[in-house]
C-alpha cells in the first residue's frame, strides 16, 4: 500500500514510468480505447478548499477508469464538526479504495495517511501540490521530448505548494529549477537541501537572472488559498514580480510557460504572456486528467 503525498513518493523510475502511461493512456482516449483497470473502485475526496480542475480531473479520471469518485466537502461530513482525522481515516478505509484529500497543513494529510489503510493522495496542501506536477511535467515532456538538462525559472511565491512540489519535481526529472520569490517567501530550506543532494537547485531575488535562457518558466498566484488576509500587502510586494515580455526576453526563445490556473492576469502574469504562444496552460490543465489517471492506476490497481 503507497501513499502518494509528496513527488518524493515516486521514484525517478517510477515517474518516468508514470509519465510514459499518462501520455499512452492520453492516446487511449483520444482512440476511443477503454482502459477499465479500476473497474468497481471507488475514489474518497476530501475538499477543505474550493477546486475546479483538481475535482473535475480526480472524478472523471475515475470513471474513465472504470471506477467511481465520491465528492466530499469537509463542512458536509463530520470531520468539519470535530470527528477526528485517525476515526474518518479509519472509517472511510472500510468503504473505498483509495482517498484524495485537499486540505490546509501537510501535517493533516500525514496524520490522515497514518491512519487510512488504503492509498492516500494530496490534492493540494499548504506545503506540497504533488498531481499538479506530475502533469506539468507531462506537459514539458509532450512539448519538448526530453526533460533531462531543461532549466525551469519559477517566479513568484517561493514558499508555497507548487515551488516545493516543481522543485522536488524538476531534480526528480532531471531539470535544474531556480526560484526568484521576493524576501520572505523564500521556499522551506529543508526542501531545498533535500533536492539539492538529487540535482541542481538555486534561488535568487532578482527575476531576471532566473529567467535567464530558462526553457521553461512558471509562475503561480501571488496568494494561494488561506493567504486571502494578506492581498493587499502581496501585491504590494510581488509587483516586480511579474511575467511579462520584459522579463520572458531574457529566456531562450522557444521557452514555455506553464501555471497551474487558476490566473490573475495583471498579476503574476500578462494576458499577452498567459493567453500567447508560448502558453500551454489549458494542455496543462488537462494533462492533470491524465497523469493523475496513471497515478491511480499505479496506486490501486489490484
Ligand atoms: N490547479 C489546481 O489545482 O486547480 P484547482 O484549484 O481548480 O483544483
Ligand atoms: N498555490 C495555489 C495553487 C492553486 C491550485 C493555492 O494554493 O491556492
Amino acid at each position: 500500500m503507497r501513499h502518494f503525498l509528496t513527488i518524493n513518493d515516486l521514484s525517478k523510475e517510477e515517474l518516468h514510468e508514470l509519465l510514459e502511461d499518462a501520455i499512452t493512456m492520453k492516446q487511449e482516449v483520444k482512440d476511443g480505447i477503454p482502459h477499465p483497470h479500476l473497474a468497481g473502485q471507488t475514489l474518497g475526496m476530501i475538499f477543505e478548499k474550493s477546486s475546479t480542475r483538481t475535482r473535475v480531473s480526480f472524478e472523471v479520471g475515475m470513471y474513465q477508469l472504470g471506477g467511481h469518485a465520491l465528492f466530499l466537502s469537509a463542512n458536509d461530513i463530520q470531520l468539519g464538526r470535530g470527528e477526528t482525522v485517525a476515526d474518518t481515516a479509519k472509517v472511510m478505509s472500510r468503504y473505498v479504495d483509495g482517498m484524495m484529500i485537499r486540505t490546509f497543513g501537510h501535517a493533516k494529510i500525514e496524520e490522515f495517511a497514518a491512519n487510512a489503510t488504503v492509498p492516500i493522495i494530496n490534492g493540494l496542501t499548504n506545503e506540497h501540490h504533488p498531481t499538479q506536477v506530475l502533469a506539468d511535467l507531462m506537459t514539458i515532456k509532450e512539448h519538448k521530448g526530453e526533460l533531462k538538462g531543461l532549466k525551469v525559472a519559477f517566479i513568484g511565491d517561493g514558499n508555497n505548494n507548487m515551488t516545493h512540489s516543481l522543485i522536488q519535481g524538476a531534480v526528480n526529472a532531471d531539470m535544474s529549477i531556480i526560484v526568484a520569490s521576493p524576501k520572505g517567501y523564500e521556499p522551506d530550506q529543508d526542501i531545498v537541501d533535500e533536492a539539492a543532494t538529487e540535482g541542481s537547485v538555486s534561488f535568487t531575488y532578482d527575476p531576471k537572472e532566473a529567467v535567464k535562457d530558462a526553457d521553461i518558466i512558471i509562475t503561480d498566484v501571488w496568494a494561494s488559498m488561506g493567504d486571502e488576509a494578506e492581498i493587499e500587502t502581496r501585491l504590494q510586494t510581488f509587483k516586480d514580480y511579474q511575467v511579462n515580455s520584459d522579463l520572458v526576453d531574457y529566456a531562450q526563445r522557444d521557452y514555455l510557460f506553464l501555471h497551474c490556473l487558476p490566473a490573475h492576469r495583471g498579476e503574476e502574469v500578462t494576458a499577452d504572456i498567459i493567453d500567447g504562444p508560448h502558453s500551454v496552460v489549458f494542455d496543462e490543465a488537462e494533462n492533470r486528467l491524465h497523469a493523475q489517471k496513471a497515478l491511480l492506476k499505479k496506486l490501486l490497481k489490484k
